[in-house]
């Protein structure tokens, strides 16, 4: 009798590839969707052959595990505190990607001490020659805490909804990257909007404003560049309420369709 071999796991820590290209996904405003959008286009992305590392970012108030229905023995804290590996530390998650998850209420990262970013940084250089893609999910604003873990990516993310005070704080961030981080080209994914084109319009005065007002260096100009629009969308809420990966549970949904068009925009 022949038993047909069960198909291997995918590596949790592949071995070197080229070098990952890194993307921060940040906001202004805090529960505009950052972690329902980096896992869903991590997913998207393996889905295309990406070997994808997502690690969350957002120190002490971390909740990928939830969104991911996982419930992890080993987080970035116990890699800071010397008591696991990376290798231990990082987990496949469903949707075909790799994650590395902090533990959630620990006030200890509350505030950027230079050990927390000399770990951080540590672990990113560490993980960028392994995967194709390093998404960091960042908490919101402008904590020293949140731009670091922004400063580390070559890319940025900003997701934003449509209501008037998620803009208002899109703006100050964009500008402080702008102005702090010397960034020049920002993506933009408009999330939960309530109709087609909303996001372009939302895009074009967002980078009317900064335009004007981040007063780039002479010869320089700002662009910020949407990357994707995400239409309010009953099925993202049921999946999470069920802890389920959207694009793996209802990959025909209106969002998950956005979240690979976004995947496959910047594989473009
Ligand atoms: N396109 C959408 N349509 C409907 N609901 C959405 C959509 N995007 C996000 N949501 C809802 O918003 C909630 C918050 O999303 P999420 O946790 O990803 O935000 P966040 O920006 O990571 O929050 P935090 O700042 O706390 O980290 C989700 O649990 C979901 O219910
Ligand atoms: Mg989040």
């Amino acid at each position: 009798m022949s038993t047909t071999p069960a198909p291997a796991a995918p590596p949790k820590m592949p071995g070197p590839r080229s070098g990952a290209k890194t993307l921060a996904v940040t906001s202004g405003k805090g529960g505009v969707g950052k972690t329902f959008v980096t896992a869903n286009l991590a997913a998207a992305l393996a889905a295309r052959g990406q070997k994808v590392l997502v690690l969350d970012a957002d120190l002490g108030l971390a909740n990928l595990d939830v969104v991911l229905n996982l419930h992890p023995k080993l987080t970035l804290h116990d890699v800071f505190t010397e008591k696991a590996t990376l290798e231990q530390a990082i987990l496949p998650a469903p949707g075909g990607f790799s994650v590395l998850l902090a533990g959630s209420g620990m006030v200890e990262y509350s505030r950027l001490t230079p050990e927390v970013r000399d770990k951080l940084l540590n672990i990113v250089e560490i993980v960028k020659p392994r995967f194709d893609w390093v998404l960091l999910d960042t908490g919101a604003g402008i904590s020293d805490v949140v731009l670091f873990a922004v400063s580390l990516a070559t890319d940025v993310l900003v997701v934003a909804t449509p209501e008037p005070t998620s803009l208002t704080d899109a703006y100050a961030t964009i500008k402080v990257l702008a102005t702090q981080q010397d960034r020049r080209h920002v993506g933009l994914v408009v999330n939960q909007a309530s109709r087609a084109g909303e996001g372009k319009l939302i895009c074009g005065q967002l980078q009317q404003v900064l335009q004007r007002f981040v007063g780039p260096a002479p010869g320089q100009s700002f662009k910020l560049e949407l990357w994707g629009e995400v239409k309010v969308d009953p099925t993202v809420r049921q999946a999470v309420l069920k802890r389920q990966l959207m694009l793996e549970h209802y990959p025909g949904c209106d969002a998950a369709q956005a979240i690979k068009a976004l995947a496959a925009k910047l594989l473009s």
